[in-house]
């Protein structure tokens, strides 16, 4: 295995898929070895490995005795990874996208995860929401506001509450999502997607709402002011912000107490100055409520829409992969997926779905499941993806 594993979990997912279309005699190339024409994997390089055929990843020619089991990277292999989005623009692409594009892409390629419109729900980050609590102009307070005003109701930490710069949303777009394939958008799509979770965290940019039409560009994305961005320093009076800080710490003994390392009544009450131990922290946030939906459940059901005991093992063990096409599953409800997977016979389905087949852990990784379980699900799975009469 390589030591630069990370990029290798990644694709992970669409090796296993690829191999296992090999498998099946799709083609003849040995799993690993992808034609020429294919691009790099990672914007780095492919290596020649033999009959025309390439690897994303160099073969190790360093001994593997001992623990010496990685390699060191190429250089090519260290610039494909080193490629930082920075708050001045440095590393920002040309590109352009609007939210209602943003929103198309959103829906099929990070709502089976992050949930409808970011709201979360599955286990995944929520990406929009934020606090509640507005004040009188309307804006949605942030982490900041609570830092200011003690005892408010804590905020929802998420994007638009508490990212202090947007240039970390869209280099992790780039870099880092959909999940199961990163790095596969382009510089137009992370644009409209990045468009669209500002837009649905209520971010302005110079004073104009982002609407369906807003089309976000580099320009207009070096405009972006994010609501929280002051809220990471402390907040010391005046107009001249480092030097008020270094101000602020070189009076210790005014402002930060004696500095004494301590494991007891480290915040007597009472002390102040000198004779305190540790600086005393003025606010001290509580309850923050985890960026985490913590809730594995799904939304609740429409009335009238019984849930069948199947139908809710499905859900419970088999959706996040089968509800879209996009972990290589064939999608609930995809006529054609499901027509061709029928096609081998039920039993030989049965026992993919029981033994694990490629990206299909056994029973889905649900090892509790029994057989007849696993059959009443598969059942329920190709019953709801046949054509509607
Ligand atoms: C298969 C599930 C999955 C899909 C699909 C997916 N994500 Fe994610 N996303 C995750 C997970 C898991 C994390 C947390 C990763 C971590 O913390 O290491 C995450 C984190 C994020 C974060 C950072 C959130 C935070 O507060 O830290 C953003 C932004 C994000 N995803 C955007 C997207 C976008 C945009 C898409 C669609 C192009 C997408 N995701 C698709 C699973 C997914
Ligand atoms: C981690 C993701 C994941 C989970 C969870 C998962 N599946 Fe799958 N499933 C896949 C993938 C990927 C494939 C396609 C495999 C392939 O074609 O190589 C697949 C294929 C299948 C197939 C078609 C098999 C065939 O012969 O073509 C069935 C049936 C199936 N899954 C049933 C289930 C059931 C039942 C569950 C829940 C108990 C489940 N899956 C959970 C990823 C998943």
């Amino acid at each position: 295995m390589f030591k630069l594993d990370r990029k290798f979990m990644t694709v992970g997912v669409t090796a296993i898929a690829l191999s296992s279309t090999l498998l099946f005699g799709a083609s003849s190339n040995a799993p690993g070895l992808y034609p020429s024409k294919m691009g790099a994997v990672d914007g780095g390089v492919i290596y020649p490995r033999a009959n025309g055929q390439y690897t994303a990843y160099k073969y190790n020619t360093q001994s593997t005795k001992g623990v010496n089991h990685g390699r060191v990277p190429t250089a090519n292999e260290l610039k494909a990874w080193d490629m930082d989005i920075m708050p001045d623009g440095t590393g920002l692409p040309e590109g352009e996208g609007s939210v209602e594009d943003g929103d198309e892409l959103y829906e099929a390629q990070c709502a089976a995860c992050h949930g409808e419109f970011g709201a979360g729900g599955s286990g995944y980050p929520t990406l929009t929401g934020g606090s509640q609590e507005r004040d009188t102009d309307g804006v949605i307070k942030t982490l900041k506001s609570q830092r200011l005003e003690p005892g408010m109701d804590a905020p929802k930490r998420t994007i638009g509450t508490y990212w202090p710069k947007a240039s970390t949303l869209i280099w992790y777009i780039r870099d880092a999502m959909p999940y199961a394939h990163p790095k596969s958008l382009t510089n137009n799509e992370i644009y409209a997607l990045t468009a669209y979770i500002l837009a649905n965290n209520n971010i302005e940019i110079d004073g104009v709402e982002m609407d369906d039409e807003y089309v976000l560009n580099r320009e207009k994305f070096l405009k972006i002011k994010m609501p929280n961005e002051d809220g990471f320093y402390p907040n010391i009076d005046g107009p001249n912000g480092v030097e008020n800080v270094r101000k602020f710490f070189s009076d210790r003994a005014k402002n930060i107490g004696s500095g004494t390392r301590c494991m007891s009544n480290c915040k007597d009450p009472g002390m102040t100055g000198k004779e305190a131990k540790v600086m005393r922290i003025g606010y001290e946030i509580t309850d923050v409520v985890p960026p985490y939906s913590m809730a594995k459940d799904l939304p609740p059901e429409k009335e009238g829409n019984v849930v069948t005991k199947a139908e809710k093992m499905y859900n419970d063990s088999c959706k996040l992969c089968h509800k879209t096409a996009q972990m290589g599953a064939p999608a609930v409800g995809d006529v054609d997926a499901w027509r061709k997977v029928t096609e081998k016979g039920a039993d030989k389905v049965l026992f993919n779905a029981i033994e694990g087949m490629g990206g299909m852990p056994p029973k889905g990784g649900n090892e509790d499941l029994t057989n007849t379980q696993i059959k009443s699900i598969v059942d329920f799975m190709i019953e709801s993806s046949q054509t509607k009469h």
